[in-house]
């Protein structure tokens, strides 16, 4: 294995000011009102600041190595993949000199999906200052390929945790979309319309806490009134302006937050569709259905009803979105300074309706650690009437819950990465 020389720390010691100069000159002349000569810029300048990976990138110099081409691999060892998406697979990798562990991004070809890339990494360059958006370590291109070194999140994705059909939890769907609705608080502050908000996007850290990932199809928003912008995002999560070609804005984050609790309240997505065809008949024509029972929680009810709004401007949200979302009574005790201590609600949420949300408790359970026996027999205690046979069930109904999600956890990889890594379509 290569040696390193040099130092590291928390960030590359990369000073792209003094090594790029007349790249950085650029940034004053995007004060231009002009949009699209702007992103025309920003995009060049992007280009010219991405970094081919160099001794510079980590100022280390691994020994043993080519020192005019370095790859991946002589800086990182990847282990399994987290997930991929349409743009690029994701996996852990351990930083070789440090040991310490991210998440990275590997998107080949970049050069094809370019305006993509760059607007991702525009965003994740200030994601780190929020804390309900995915941290930003690093990125680095080799060839074609390129890569963005971000945090790690254990615990998987939402779209992991919810299985279909089952409901998440009534206190942890709170929290979550208060989470949710903080991170987009943030990048609408900036400006920005994340449009791509669903299950797989929103990533759980190993303290359960959510962090919203993927910018790849963010876009700035230069009046919130009057933006037109391009079909993108999942069918099922399209608000309906989308689909009729009408100005879209911040409202299509809200929409896809409507979609999202809906989805927690009721296990399901409120318009079935994969196709964009089916898409446009339910979206824009139907009006979603909402089971009985949940007709108890009016709180949930009511804000899930004011976010899918056809019409964007009577939209919850059009106006006044943190008023509007920290005013609603859904959120009525929530503390929206506080990290909430998520194991402390796990065992709350156990003394509830434990099979309702059994593969989601036990689930939640292996993110934090929790020992599930102990707490399946501490429900049957503070339920005090149950009887020796429906405790034994109840153990074992979670520990069966807990071994069926296990597997989710990774898929290693067979063998070793870098014999995988002769062509780019192997990967
Ligand atoms: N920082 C991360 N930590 C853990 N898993 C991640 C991380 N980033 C992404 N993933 C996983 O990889 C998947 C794809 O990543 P994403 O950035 O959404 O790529 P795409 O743009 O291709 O959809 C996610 O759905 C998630 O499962
Ligand atoms: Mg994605």
């Amino acid at each position: 294995m290569a040696c390193f020389k040099g130092c590291f720390g928390n960030r590359p010691p990369v000073d792209v000011k003094r090594r790029r100069p007349s790249a950085y000159g650029v940034i004053t002349d995007l004060d231009i009102k002009d949009g699209k000569t702007r992103n025309a810029l920003n995009i060049k300048l992007q280009m010219e600041i991405t970094e081919v990976l160099s001794e510079a990138t980590y100022g280390l110099t691994p020994e043993g190595v080519d020192s005019s081409h370095y790859e991946a691999q002589d800086f990182f060892a990847f282990k399994e993949i987290l997930g991929s998406g349409a743009t690029g697979v994701v996996f852990r990798a351990v930083f070789k000199p440090s040991g310490q562990v991210f998440a990275v991004k590997f998107i080949p070809n970049f050069r094809q999906i370019k305006v993509m890339v760059i607007r991702e990494l525009t965003v994740l360059k200030f994601s780190s200052l929020c804390k309900y958006l995915i941290g930003f370590h690093s990125h680095f291109r080799v060839d074609t390929n390129m890569y963005f070194v971000m945090e790690l999140c254990e615990g998987g994705t939402l779209e992991d945790l919810l299985e279909p059909k089952h409901l998440m939890p009534p206190k942890l769907a709170r929290i979550y979309l208060k989470e949710i609705s903080s991170a987009l608080f943030f990048l609408h502050r900036m400006r920005i319309v994340h449009r791509d908000v669903y299950l797989a996007n929103c990533l759980l850290t190993s303290t359960a806490h959510l962090k919203l990932c993927d910018f790849g199809l963010c876009r700035t928003v230069d009046d919130p009134q009057g933006e037109m912008m391009t079909d993108c995002g999942k069918p099922w999560i399209r608000a309906p302006e989308m689909y009729l070609d009408k100005p879209c804005s911040f409202g299509i984050d809200w929409w896809s937050v409507g979609i999202l609790l809906y989805r927690f309240i009721t296990g399901c997505n409120p318009f079935n569709c994969d196709k964009l065809t089916q898409g446009y008949q339910s979206v824009t024509k139907l009006k979603e259905k909402y089971p009985e029972w949940l007709f108890t929680d009016k709180d949930a009810l009511d804000l899930c009803q004011k976010l899918l709004i056809k019409e964007p401007k009577r939209r919850l949200c059009a106006e006044n979105e943190i008023h509007d979302i920290k005013s609603h009574s859904y959120f009525m005790n929530i503390d929206w300074n506080e990290i909430e201590n998520m194991a402390d609600i796990i065992e709350q949420e156990m003394l509830g309706d434990v099979e309702r949300y059994l593969v989601v408790i036990a689930r939640m359970s292996s993110i934090l650690g929790i020992n599930t026996e102990n707490l399946a027999a501490n429900v049957t205690k503070a339920r005090g009437s149950v009887s020796s046979l429906e405790r034994g069930d109840k153990t074992k109904m979670l520990s069966n819950a807990l071994k069926k999600i296990m597997p989710m956890t990774a898929t290693p990889l067979n063998g070793d990465w870098s014999t995988r890594r002769t062509t780019e379509s192997s990967v």
